[in-house]
């Protein structure tokens, strides 16, 4: 399996619920787009669409959209739910589309899970027009990682070929890097925060329970034998009892956008 098949086959596999296990998908689509900026008929096309975060707001908006993903389950629902855009199964490194073609490129939480994102980048400034918009977000760093560590010690324990490493969440993509050494001009960032507070421990069982089983698919709690199941879920709730006495339990998300411009010719 090539790294590029890697990056989007969990994409594929769970194309059926990925935006149902995350409620904040949909608003982070419209954050992107509307720091985009697009004017109404827009030519825009959106990379590794997923099931249509951004896609959705840019119609929204008035955009002509064309969309595309590595994941050919993503690529089948999106032309199922969005019958006016033109949808093709692409590879972010190589783009199927003829030179200055598009006014903007979107591409949410796409650039970091590519093998060659310098690569990807650049096809990105190929199909832009001079002075055209290239706006893409990453995971953004998490303040209150610290809070969170029992958990992640926790699923290390009870799932240690599925949470091997611990990343601290962030990109490790150095995006500012690659948008200049691509030629991209007036790069602007922005952080954004997006806390989904938990009202007590059963609560937040309840959001994992509901998440973990797809999100790591190799290693869900139901396939714990029984015994270890109920410890599993045991000490989940006394971690979850500590954090909600300490201050509270907010299941915090953060993403960081970046927006520059194609230079001009
Ligand atoms: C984290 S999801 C984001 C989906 C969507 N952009 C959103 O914001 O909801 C990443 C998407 O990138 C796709 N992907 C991964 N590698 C890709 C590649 N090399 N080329 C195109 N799409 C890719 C995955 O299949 C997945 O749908």
């Amino acid at each position: 399996m090539t790294q590029t098949e890697q990056s989007w086959q969990w994409y594929d596999d769970n194309a059926g619920i990925y935006e149902e296990l995350d409620p904040a998908t949909l608003e982070f689509g419209r954050l992107l787009l509307d720091y985009a900026d697009p004017v109404p008929g827009a030519r825009l096309l959106d990379v590794g669409a997923g099931r249509g975060a951004v896609v959705r707001a840019a119609l929204a908006r008035g955009c002509l959209v064309t969309a595309g993903d590595a994941a050919p389950g993503m690529v089948a629902r999106l032309r199922a739910d969005f019958p006016t855009v033109a949808v093709s199964m692409l590879d972010a490194h190589r783009l199927a589309f003829p030179d200055a073609c598009f006014d903007m490129v979107t591409a949410g939480f796409v650039i970091d899970l590519l093998s060659d994102p310098a690569v990807a980048v650049a096809e990105v400034r190929r199909v832009l027009r001079p002075g055209g918009v290239f706006a893409l977000s990453v995971p953004g760093p998490l303040p209150h990682r610290g809070r969170w560590q029992w958990l992640v010690d926790l699923a290390q324990e009870f799932f240690p070929a599925t949470v091997a490493e611990d990343r601290d969440g962030q990109t490790d993509v150095d995006v500012t890097g690659l948008l200049a050494a691509a030629g991209f001009t007036g790069l602007t960032r922005k952080d954004f925060e997006h806390p989904e507070p938990v009202s007590d421990p059963a609560a937040l069982w309840d959001l994992f329970a509901s998440r973990l089983p797809a999100a790591v698919s190799s290693g869900s709690v139901e396939w714990l034998p029984p015994d270890r199941a109920a410890e599993f879920h045991r000490r989940f709730l006394t971690g979850a009892e500590q954090m909600h006495a300490n201050g509270g339990i907010a299941f915090d998300r953060h993403l960081t956008m970046y927006r520059a411009l194609a230079p001009a010719a």
